[in-house]
């Protein structure tokens, strides 16, 4: 016959699901009545109403019956917030991460060798040449201490939050994430070592990203201690390298390529900026900063040059005010689109 402490032996070995302890150490263990075969049970959770109080109600009316009950009689409540405080609480639930395995999600990092040559304004463009032949993207805003994509994309909402998760800004069906939401009025950040790659992994862990196809990560620019760190906290995936025409530029931007391969970084390929300038009045083109840098850079890099796009400022528009985007009915908008095109093929 079954005792009441055989009963409380099997309860022993059950686990609150939200707490992660044994219902013995949560003090979950209620009420237990046994008479003759029939068992009844109270247990207290740190949540109830769950799926996973249903998995744990399964298993304990079946550990009960395999030893020997005919039926069991189990009733749960939960744990009171005073037990939950003393317990620490519930530990936040993690969201399904874009690092998770199996997360089809596709990293394309854009870094240069120097600053200035134009990774912001080509992640922003790539992002919506992407968008625009139908896939679901993301940019994040790795460049923490000089974010600049809100400004780009005119962004001025601030990220939401829905059930503990970050939801990222949506604009023009791309959504962003930048340390910029995270400031108060354009104040300097300076973030340590550990700090820095906390709120990196909380951008990834912590904002509900949805299922994205391709997840776009801009960087800080050079191949300084500051880029060196970010890169390497920054999930492996696929590099692209921004240069600028000057065949010296290909050569500082080499040391990019460089650095992406020790951080093991595939690289996908060059992207020449500024490359040139179309006169709209004469059609005559003039390489102002240059030419053959990024055909120089792809070559000795063993890649491919993915695009070369020309100077010239965004159309202003009435309606939006988005500074850096480049759209479809203007040419260099078509161009990125390209690029999109290329860059997917490259990665399908
Ligand atoms: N093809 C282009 N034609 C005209 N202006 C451009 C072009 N590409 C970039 N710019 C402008 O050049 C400036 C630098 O570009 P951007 O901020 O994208 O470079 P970056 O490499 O991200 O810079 P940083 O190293 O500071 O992060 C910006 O003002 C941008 O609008
Ligand atoms: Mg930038």
């Amino acid at each position: 016959m079954l005792t009441k402490e055989e009963v409380i032996e099997i309860l022993k070995s059950m686990e609150d699901p939200h707490l992660h302890k044994s219902i013995e150490e949560t003090g979950g263990i209620r009420e237990v009545k046994v008479d003759d075969t029939f068992v009844s049970l109270k247990i207290a959770l740190g949540k109830t109403q769950t799926a996973e109080q249903m998995k744990l109600q399964q298993e304990i009316v079946q550990k009960v019956k395999q030893n020997g009950a005919e039926s069991v009689g189990l009733r749960f409540e939960q744990l009171t917030d005073e037990e939950l405080a003393a317990l620490g609480g519930i530990p936040e639930e993690q969201g399904p991460s874009l690092l998770a395995e199996g997360s089809k999600t596709q990293f394309i990092s854009v870094a240069s060798g120097k600053g200035g040559v134009g990774k912001s304004t080509v992640s922003v463009n790539l992002a919506l040449g992407l968008q625009r032949i139908g896939k679901k993207v993301g940019i994040l805003d790795a460049d923490i201490y000089g974010f600049s994509i809100p400004d780009m994309m005119g962004i001025e909402n601030r990220p939401t939050v829905v059930d503990k998760r970050i939801q990222p800004v949506d604009r023009f069906g791309v959504k962003v994430i930048s340390m910029g939401f995270f400031v108060e009025d354009n104040s300097p950040v300076i973030w340590r070592g550990p700090m820095l790659g906390k709120m990196l992994n909380q951008f990834f862990s912590e904002v509900d990203w949805g299922d994205l196809d391709y997840l776009i990560l801009d960087l800080p620019p050079g191949t300084g201690d500051i880029a060196m760190d970010i890169q390497s906290m920054v999930p492996s995936g696929n590099e692209l390298i921004v240069t600028t025409p000057h065949p010296t530029a290909a050569f500082v931007a080499a040391r990019a390529g460089a650095m992406a391969i020790k951080t093991e970084h595939k690289l996908l390929g060059v992207i020449e900026n500024m490359s040139y300038f179309k006169s709209d009045k004469t059609g005559e083109i003039a390489h102002i900063f240059g030419e053959g840098g990024g055909e120089k850079l792809s070559e000795n890099l063993g890649t491919e040059l993915l695009g070369q796009i020309p100077l010239n400022q965004p159309e202003e528009k009435d309606d939006v005010f988005a500074p850096g985007c480049y759209f479809e009915d203007e040419s260099i908008g078509q161009l990125y689109t390209d690029v999109a095109k290329n860059v997917d093929a490259k990665l399908q």
